[in-house]
């Protein structure tokens, strides 16, 4: 096997691992997918200052994230169908945050229950909640967050409606996946893949499936999940949310300055700088790219965290730089879980330590927490 040295060299062995349909549900963006690409693509442009004959030792990656402390501020993201890309997916990646020291973002669409990983791991992880029509599921859904003891409630405000992806179309992906010849082909040439899948008891959505009115099994998912994303949602919902939960809420999917000044009012304790990688309204910035003028205008007032086209550790340093107090990484962890399990989960977040650690040390820096425009080479245009 050629050595795994960076984010695409999991891509390249997940690529082999996983079904065509599900690799693809992973690396696709909406209609375009430009502003998928814009979101790796605009770390680019942004330069470090690079300094020499500093002290560089001791260095600390260590910092917190809703108070809570983490190894480094880079949190797995909420990503649906986690367990299609690897048998078990949610549990693998969430007992790999947890042995790293980061935090884990179980999904309101993930393949595991809230319950399934509550009982698997040893320390609280996130919820991330979509809001549905059916506000006694929703309320539901976050006493069961509560009773497993999750730390966080991460509240996604961008899929009232769902942005179009052509290849999931393309590949007749649905919630549930319905197997045609072309399917099991796929699946059939990924023989590993199929031995985990053949082996694991949980197979359904678990946080919905037996829970939501109506879905009793996975036939009738599909229709609920069509219906029940909220175009209605408003910022008044957040109160009741934010009441009913009681603990540490992050919203997001902010982009716009002037929804994030609203976001401060909500009385939520951090907001994410996001455009669901790319997912929903495709032609919309790179997150990076409105990261700084959000932070300067609410960051006083209320956490920033960012995720968004994160694929090393300098592209860490740069979210830091410019305002985040944390990040998340949403594909460069899916890659490392259909690569190899839970051990490639591991090595997606030892390959961004790394990086992140090396870059820190040669900008002259040794404490993460310091993070700042004036690590930069010049401020952006
Ligand atoms: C996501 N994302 C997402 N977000 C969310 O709030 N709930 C979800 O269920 C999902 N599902 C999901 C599935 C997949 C396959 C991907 C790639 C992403 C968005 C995710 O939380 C995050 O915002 C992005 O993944 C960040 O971009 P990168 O790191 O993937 O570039």
């Amino acid at each position: 096997m050629p050595p795994i040295l960076e984010i695409a060299d999991l891509k390249k062995l997940a690529r082999r691992r996983v079904p065509k349909m599900f690799f693809d549900y992973a690396d696709s963006g909406s209609w375009t997918e430009s502003t998928y690409r814009a979101n790796e693509e605009d770390f680019a442009g942004i330069k470090l200052r690079q300094r020499v004959l500093v002290d560089m030792t001791d260095r600390s990656l260590a910092s917190t994230m809703v108070g809570e402390p983490v190894a480094m501020p880079v949190a797995l993201a909420p990503t649906g169908l986690t367990g299609m890309q690897h048998a078990d997916g949610e549990i693998l990646a969430a007992r790999a945050a947890e042995k790293f020291g980061v935090p884990f973002t179980l999904s309101t669409m993930s393949i595991c229950s809230i319950e399934d990983v509550a009982a698997a791991t040893g320390k609280p992880f996130w919820f991330q909640l979509y809001v549905m029509r059916d506000k006694d599921f929703v309320a539901n859904l976050i006493d069961r967050a509560k009773a497993a003891g999750c730390s966080a409630l991460v509240l996604t405000l961008d899929l009232q409606i769902l942005g179009q992806r052509h290849k999931d179309l393309r590949n007749g992906l649905s919630a549930p996946p319905r197997f045609t010849p072309k399917h099991i082909w796929q699946m059939a040439t990924r023989p590993r893949w199929c031995l985990g899948m053949l082996g694991t008891q949980r197979r359904t959505f678990g946080n919905i499936v037996g829970h939501a009115k109506g879905v009793a099994d996975l036939s009738s998912l599909s229709s609920w999940t069509a219906e029940q994303f909220d175009p209605r949602l408003s910022w008044e919902d957040i109160e009741w949310i934010r009441q009913r939960w009681g603990g540490k809420l992050i919203l997001k999917g902010i982009l716009d300055r002037e929804d994030a000044e609203m976001a401060a009012r909500t009385g939520a304790d951090a907001i994410v700088v996001s455009n669901h990688g790319g997912r929903q309204l495709d032609g919309a910035d790179s997150s990076i790219a409105r990261l700084g003028e959000i932070a300067d205008a609410v960051g006083d007032r209320i956490e920033i965290q960012f995720d968004g086209g994160i694929r090393s550790g300098q592209d860490v340093l740069k979210a830091l730089c410019l305002g985040a107090r944390g990040t998340y990484i949403g594909r460069p962890f899916l890659y490392g879980l259909g690569a190899m399990g839970e051990a490639g989960v591991t090595m997606a977040l030892e390959i961004i330590r790394k990086e992140l650690d090396i870059t820190m040390a040669l900008c002259g820096k040794r404490d993460i927490k310091l993070a700042g425009k004036d690590w930069l080479a010049r401020p952006l245009a």
